[in-house]
């Protein structure tokens, strides 16, 4: 069992000596523990007269979703973890905790895992899955939106991404649609919809630490000038614990973002800054995302072949326009600057362990 929810770099074997217990959002701590006697450890799935919520998540072995898990281990909450491969998570939390095998494109192995189950959290993403990842991920919400209205499922919360309904790309408008799809199922879902995630993991912000580190002189297409509206990972996972209580009667999407709206270009000037690096950025109009990506590829070989969808959302401002969130929400999250410095210091923290 560890005591601490920040997993930002770690990795998933998570070793005995991992303790970064200062990092813990103080929202998640409030709200978790509102009303109940803490003992920061997570309750066993007890018998019924148990009257503690039973949450599952699903995806938690993603980057994400490793960041829940910790928050909901020093919860109070009973959880139960879904996962394809549960031996990834059997060393990040405590004995009692039930990791259920289960793959959303198996409708049978989900019963197991949403059987009694309060809230369910959907933080699966099959954008690695190739170029059919949209029917993929369609197949998999279908899945899931009806085995959890089957097992009498009474809230799901999903992450997804910003960005308007019109002209989306593929990636983006997937996305939207995952979540059409769990609305659909007639169970009160919460869709959280967030821009680039600041964190070290973080795919898109990887992707941007991997450019900026490698490239000196950066040719910069078009889209480098696309409006974000980075969230640090934190703050994410203070929004997700806190969506457990907010009271919902029917579904909802909530639009979830830091205070700086601001271009791919301004966050990779921002890290470079930061990280003491000098970088020159040539605009050029003509590289198209398909060019971009074979770029990219070059560059960074590790995101060849999720970069052209990434890139074709890049096009796409992610901004939060629907400000509702700070109506129901206690968290208020942290600008672009402290989010980046905290994720470079928890790694110098992580590095000396
Ligand atoms: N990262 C960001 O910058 C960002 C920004 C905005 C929104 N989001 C949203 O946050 C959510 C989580 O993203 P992430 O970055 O954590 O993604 P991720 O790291 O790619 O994780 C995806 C998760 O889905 C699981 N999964 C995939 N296919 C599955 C299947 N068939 N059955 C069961 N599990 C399956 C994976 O399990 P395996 O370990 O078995 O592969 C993994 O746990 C997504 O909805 C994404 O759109 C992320």
């Amino acid at each position: 069992m560890f005591a601490s929810w920040q997993v930002t770099e770690r990795p998933l074997d998570c070793p005995d000596d991992y303790n970064l217990s200062d990092s813990v959002h103080p929202t998640i701590i409030n709200n978790m523990c509102a009303g109940s006697n803490n003992t920061n450890i997570a309750q066993p799935e007890g018998p019924a007269g148990n009257d503690i919520k039973l949450i599952l998540v699903a995806g938690a072995t993603g980057y994400v979703g490793r960041q829940l898990v910790n928050a909901l281990e020093i919860s109070h909450y009973r959880v139960r973890y879904l996962a394809r491969r549960p031996e990834a998570l059997r060393s990040c939390v405590s004995d009692m905790t039930k990791v259920v095998q289960g793959d959303v494109l198996n409708r049978d192995s989900l019963y197991s895992g949403l059987m009694g189950i309060h809230t369910a959290f959907y933080l699966v993403h099959s954008m690695a899955s190739g170029d059919d990842f949209a029917e993929v991920d369609r197949r998999a919400a279908q899945n899931f939106a009806t085995i959890a209205r089957e097992s009498g499922v009474k809230r799901i919360i999903y992450l997804g991404g910003l960005g308007g309904d019109e002209d989306l790309s593929p990636h983006l408008a997937s996305r939207h649609e995952v979540g059409r799809i769990l609305r659909d199922s007639g169970i009160p879902t919460i869709e959280l919809r967030a821009s680039i995630i600041i964190g070290s993991g973080s795919l898109s912000f990887e992707m941007i630490r991997s450019l900026v580190e490698k490239l000196p002189i950066m040719i910069t297409p078009r889209w480098v000038q696309s409006q974000a509206q980075p969230i640090a990972i934190e703050d994410v996972i203070a929004y997700l614990a806190e969506a457990i209580k907010v009271p919902l009667e029917h579904s909802k999407v909530f639009e979830i973002g830091g205070p700086d709206r601001i271009s791919y270009k301004g966050i990779m000037k921002e890290y470079a800054q930061q990280h003491g690096l000098r970088r020159l950025m040539i605009p050029v109009p003509v590289l198209t995302p398909y060019l971009s990506s074979l770029w990219l590829g070059l560059v960074t070989p590790l995101y060849v072949r999720i970069g052209r969808t990434l890139i074709e959302s890049i096009k796409n401002p992610t901004v939060v326009d629907d400000c509702t969130a700070l109506d129901y929400f206690a968290v208020r999250p942290r600008g672009i600057k402290i989010a980046i410095k905290q994720a470079l210091k928890k790694e110098d923290i992580t590095r000396k362990i």
